[in-house]
C-alpha cells in the first residue's frame, strides 16, 4: 500500500522504542494523519502526530479508539509486554496478563479496525513479532508463547481479512537496541553481557517493515537474527539460540 496520504494508527507509541520510530517515520513518509497511541498520553509528545489513549487489553478502551479514529487504513500493532517469566515456575497471573496483552489485546484491534479499514478499501494491518514466536528463550517463555500465539493470529487474520482486500503482514525482529531490550538484557544477563553486535537498530528495523508495506510483503524479517531463525525452521525442531544463531 502507498503510505504517503495513508492514515496510520500505531500502538505501545509511548516507549523508546519501536512505536515511537513507526509514527516518526510514517510522518517523514508524508501519511496524512498519524495516531500515536500510548496507555499514558500525557508522556507523549511527537511533533505532527495525533496523541491517544489506548490500552490494548482494555476492551473499552480498544473500542473508543475505533470509534475516534475511524479514518484509518494502516493498523500497526506494536504494543507488547515482555516479562522475564517461564510457564512452568512462572507467577500465573503474570503469564496470562502476557497473554491478555499481546495476543488478546492485538486480536481485539484486529477485531475493532477490521471494519474500519473495509471501509477505506481494505488498508493493512502490521503485527510486530519477534523471532521467540518461533522459538523458546529459558527465562522468558512466557513471551514466546505469546509471540506464537500471535504468529497463528496473523496468518489467520490474513486469510478472514484477505476477502476485503486487507494486507496483514508481520515483522519478525530478532533482538534490537529499544531501551526496553536493553533493560531486560542487563536484569536477566547482568550490565554489559549482551554482544552489542546482536543487536539491530530500531530505526532500521521499521524502514524495512515500511518498505515491506509499501512493496505488500506479508512477512518482514527486519534483522540478521531473524533470517536466521526463519532459516532454522527448515532443521529439525529444536530450539534457535539467538546468542549463537544455531539450531
Ligand atoms: N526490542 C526488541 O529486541 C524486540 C525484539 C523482538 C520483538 N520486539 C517487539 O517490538 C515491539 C515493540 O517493543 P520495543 O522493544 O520497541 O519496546 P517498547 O518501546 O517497550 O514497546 C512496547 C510498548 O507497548 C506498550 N504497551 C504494553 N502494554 C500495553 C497495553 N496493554 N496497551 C497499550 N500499550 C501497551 C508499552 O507501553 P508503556 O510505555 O505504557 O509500558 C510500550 O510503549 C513489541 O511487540 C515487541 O514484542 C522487540
Amino acid at each position: 500500500m502507498k503510505l504517503h496520504g495513508a492514515t496510520a494508527l500505531v500502538t505501545g507509541a509511548g516507549g523508546g522504542g519501536h512505536g515511537r520510530h513507526f509514527v516518526e517515520q510514517l510522518i517523514e513518509r508524508g501519511a496524512a494523519k498519524v495516531y500515536a497511541t500510548a496507555r499514558r498520553p500525557e508522556l507523549v509528545e511527537i511533533p505532527g502526530a495525533e496523541v491517544l489513549r489506548l490500552d490494548i487489553s482494555d476492551s473499552a478502551s480498544v473500542a473508543a479508539a475505533a470509534a475516534h479514529a475511524g479514518d484509518v487504513d494502516l493498523l500497526v500493532n506494536n504494543a507488547a509486554v515482555s516479562p522475564g517469566v517461564n510457564l512452568v515456575d512462572g507467577d500465573p497471573d503474570t503469564i496470562r496478563s502476557t497473554m491478555d496483552t499481546n495476543f488478546y489485546g492485538t486480536l481485539a484491534m484486529a477485531r475493532a479496525f477490521a471494519p474500519v479499514l473495509a471501509g477505506h478499501g481494505g488498508g493493512a494491518i502490521l503485527n510486530v513479532l519477534s523471532v521467540m514466536a518461533w522459538s523458546s528463550y529459558d527465562g522468558a517463555n512466557a513471551y514466546a508463547a505469546s509471540k506464537a500465539a500471535q504468529w497463528g493470529l496473523t496468518n489467520a487474520l490474513r486469510l478472514e481479512l484477505a476477502g476485503q482486500g486487507t494486507l496483514v503482514s508481520t515483522l519478525m525482529i530478532g533482538m534490537a537496541a529499544t531501551p526496553t531490550m536493553k533493560a531486560y538484557a542487563a536484569a536477566t544477563l547482568g550490565a554489559g553481557m549482551l554482544p552489542e553486535g546482536l543487536l539491530s537498530d530500531p530505526a532500521d528495523n521499521v524502514r524495512a517493515a515500511l518498505d515491506g508495506i509499501e512493496a505488500g510483503e506479508i512477512e518482514i524479517l527486519a534483522d540478521t537474527m531473524a533470517i536466521e531463525a526463519k532459516a532454522a525452521l527448515a532443521g529439525a525442531p529444536r530450539s534457535f539460540d539467538p546468542f549463537t544463531g544455531v539450531a
